[in-house]
Order: C-alpha cells, then structure tokens, then sequence
C-alpha cells in the first residue's frame, strides 16, 4: 500500500528548510521566528517551465570558445551612483534584489531608475502591491517624472504581472515589494517563504527568457535582515541594501552580492526634496562635518567597492562608572574592536581595561575591511591620551595581534584620494610606503608597528 504523502509541511520563515514534523524553531538556521505551516508545493517544474528550456539560448552545450560574451550590453541610467553599484550599469536578463527598512527610499530610488530607463531605453512597468497608481504617481510628481513610456501596475498577483510583462514588454520590471506579490498556483499566504520564493523563481525564469532586468523590492525584518533573505539571496543575481540610518540625509546603497560587479561597492545619495540626488565626491561629503585638531578623532582611508572613501572614525574613552568597563561600537564589528584594544593594552601599554570606549564611524557608514584598524587604533589612543591627531593626517593599515601593521592593498588609490582632498601625510604600512609611483602633495611614512605609528600620528 502506497504511503499517504502530508498535505502540510512545516517551514523556517528565513532560510525556507522544511520538515514535516513541528519543531519549534529552525535547526537548520537558529532562526527566532517559529516555523510555518504550508501546503505541500505542487511540483511545477513541468517541462516547459524551467530556467533552461525558457532561456533564449537553451538547448545542447556549446563550447566555451564559442560563448559569445560581446553581447552583454548594459543599460546605462545615467544616473550616476546607481549605476555604480551595479557594477557599471544594468545587465539586461539580471534580477536585482533592493532591501531596507521601511521609509528609506527604496520606492523613490527605483521609481527614478525606471523613469530614466524609460526615458533612454524603453518602456518600464513598475508593478506596486504596496501602493495605488495614484500614490505612485504623486510620488513621481515630486521627482519630475515627465512623459516617458513607464507604466503602473497596482497588482500583486504574479500571473497578472507576467500576463502584463508579455503585453507591455517592457525594457525593465520593477515589482515594488516581493512579499506582497503571490501565486494563484500556490495555497498559502501572501508573504511566506514559501510564495515569496516561487514569486522570486518564477520571475527568474522570465528575466532570463526575456533578457528583462528584473529589480525586486525586499522588506527587512526588525532584526534589519532581508524577510526570507537567504532563501531570496541565492535566487537573484545581486543584493543591494540601503546601509545606516535614516536620520541622515544621506543614504547609502550597498552591493552585498553582484554576479556582476564588485560586492562592497557602494552608491552614495543625498534624500532631498525631490528624491535622490547622486553624491559623486562621498569622502567630502563624511568629513564635512569633522572638527578638526580634537582629540579622539583619526580619519582613515577604507576600499569600498572599487572606489577609496574617507571617514571619520571617532572615539571615546572615559573611566567607567560602573564595575566593568563598557566598549560599544557602531559602523566597525565590536568584535574587532575588543581585540584592538586588546593589542594596545599589551603591545603599546595604554591602560585601557577600566575604561569606558565608544568607537563610532561618522555618517552611518560600516567599514569592514581590516585596513581601517590603524584609523580605529589612532582614534582610541589619541582619546585616551588627549593630544589630537596632527592636522592633515590621514590613516591606513591592518593590525596583527603581535602589534605589528601589516600591509594592504590599493595603498595608492588611497594616497590618491587623501591628497585630492587636500591631506598632507598618509600613516601607512611600511611595506606599502616604499612603492615608487609617488603622489604630489602627500608624503607616505611608513610604520611598522602601532607603537611606531601611535609616535607618528599623536601631536
Ligand atoms: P520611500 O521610497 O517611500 O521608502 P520605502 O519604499 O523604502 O519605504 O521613501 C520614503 C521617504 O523618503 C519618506 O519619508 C519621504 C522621503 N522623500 C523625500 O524626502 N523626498 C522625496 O522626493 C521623496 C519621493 C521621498
Ligand atoms: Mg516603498
């Protein structure tokens, strides 16, 4: 006698493992959302209905010589540091994933992508489950959208959207949010991991059959990751992510993932009264507003992307008040941080263990490259000992648990960009110093260790 199969499975909200029996919580991902009921999924992938069959090109293998890669054209938008973060541009047949938390501009950022699309290259249908045509439009009536060819759709059925896809046939889709748009074919619940990732899949098949540049809305979870994110994540071809708060004018947009591009590069707006403005120069824009000669603050040069930034890192260093000493971080890993201080405390003798340290990177940004250490380093013993940091002093370099500063990479993108902004001295490793392209206006001095460092940088 044939096994009865179950109706219903349960499934992890987050990373969509199912099991059959009711556990509680994820075991797979130690997610903190409890696991959902939903009906079985049907078996969908029929024949014709597969990524392979619907691709252009699909059918036997070919060579790899034969693969004519020329063809990868990409839609400029002209709209300066969203195409930068693409990698360049929109690649026709990608699908592109845009999260943040609610309010921080992504409607208004795709809504100005697809009129200048529309307006260059094609029609664009931006599909809103989340808001009227009428909201829609008086949101674009603040941006100056014009006549272009962009058409909305207030729908959040996903076989309309595709019925609408092959009657506009547009030059690029938004669908603005994933989580509101469902599946007639599916039982369950708009939202769950289980819609949300047929709705991803099945869009995949489309952008890849069409060659149509799919950009998809995400929301966040309180804990400010992705809702079903790394279900969606593997789905789409690039992951971009509205970094920082939003009590800055500025906002910044982040590639966490790019099939296409450099991950870590990032898109720097301002939010003005008439949406989202590029910021071409980010460095000036996050030390606008550095007081300088105070101590506690160091300015160091990170790699984000492609593209060398400027920032603040500040620090604060007080006696604690209470019995253990707190340390707090925001824009670096705190993780990070303790070990730094761990470094300082044995390989440079400053008394850090009862004392209070704030380290915070100015303007929202997050820095996670390790050659932002020295800049961090700087900033806390800078603090600590209350001399500034000498004027016109920039900052870069890895520290190792031995209190030495070992080398990084792209040592003279960042001496370039100190120097265009008027910095007269770049703290570096030693091992990076010695490179001959030398760079007007800036000298190099090169350190070998934090104690070596700390002489060179404290006034
Ligand atoms: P929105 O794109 O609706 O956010 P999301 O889709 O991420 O939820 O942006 C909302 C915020 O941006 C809102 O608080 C108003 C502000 N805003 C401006 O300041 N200027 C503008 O031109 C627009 C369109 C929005
Ligand atoms: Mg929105």
């Amino acid at each position: 006698m044939p096994k009865s199969t179950p109706s219903s499975v349960y499934v992890c909200q987050s990373c969509g493992a199912q099991t059959k029996k009711w556990m509680g919580f994820c075991q797979t991902c130690n997610a903190q959302e409890p696991l959902e009921e939903e009906p079985v999924r049907p078996v969908s992938a029929s024949a014709d209905d597969t990524r392979y069959r619907l691709a252009a090109e699909a059918g036997s293998a070919r060579r790899y010589a034969d693969v004519d890669v020329s063809r990868i054209e990409r839609m400029i938008t002209g709209f300066g540091e969203f195409d930068r973060v693409l990698g360049g541009g929109i690649v026709p047949g990608s699908v592109v994933l845009l999260g943040g938390e609610p309010g921080i501009g992504k409607s208004t950022l795709l809504l100005q992508a697809a009129a200048r699309v529309a307006e260059g290259v094609g029609p664009v249908l931006y599909a809103s489950g989340e808001e009227s045509e009428h909201q829609v439009k008086a949101r674009g009536e603040r941006l100056g959208i014009g006549e272009a060819p962009l058409y909305l759709l207030a729908e959040t059925c996903l076989e309309h959207i595709l019925d609408e896809v092959d009657r506009v046939k547009p030059a690029m889709l938004v669908v603005d949010s994933i989580q509101t748009v469902f599946s007639d074919k599916l039982q369950s619940a708009p939202g769950t991991i289980g819609q949300v990732q047929e709705a991803a899949t099945r869009l995949l098949f489309k952008s890849k059959g069409r060659n149509l540049p799919i950009f998809l809305v995400g929301h966040v979870t309180k804990e400010g990751s992705l809702a079903g994110p790394k279900a969606l994540e593997h789905i789409v071809d690039t992951v971009l992510y509205f970094e920082g708060a939003r009590h800055h004018s500025h906002r910044i947009v982040r590639a966490v993932k790019n099939r296409f591009g450099a991950v870590s590069e990032l898109g720097v707006f301002e939010m003005t009264g008439a949406g989202l403005q590029p910021v071409p120069n980010p460095s000036r824009m996050f030390l606008a507003a550095r007081a300088e000669s105070v101590p506690g603050s160091a300015v160091l040069c990170c790699i984000e992307g492609s593209r060398p930034i400027l920032v603040e890192v500040q620090a604060l260093v007080s006696s604690g008040i209470y019995g253990t000493a707190r340390r707090m971080a925001s824009g670096i890993d705190h993780k990070r941080l303790s070990l730094l201080l761990a470094v300082l405390e044995k390989r440079a003798g400053l008394k850090l263990s009862a004392e209070d340290v704030f380290v915070n990177i100015a303007g929202g940004l997050t820095v996670n490259e390790p050659a932002a250490d020295l800049g961090v380093v700087a900033a806390v013993a800078s603090s600590l000992r209350n001399r500034p940091v000498r004027p016109g002093t920039v900052v870069f370099g890895e520290v190792g648990l031995a209190g030495e500063v070992r080398g990084t990479s792209q040592e003279g993108l960042r001496v370039k960009e100190a120097a265009q902004l008027g910095f007269t001295r770049c703290v570096m490793p030693n091992g990076n110093a010695s490179t001959d392209d030398t760079i007007e206006g800036c000298e190099r001095v090169g350190v070998r260790t934090v104690d070596e460092a700390l002489e060179e940088l404290l006034d």
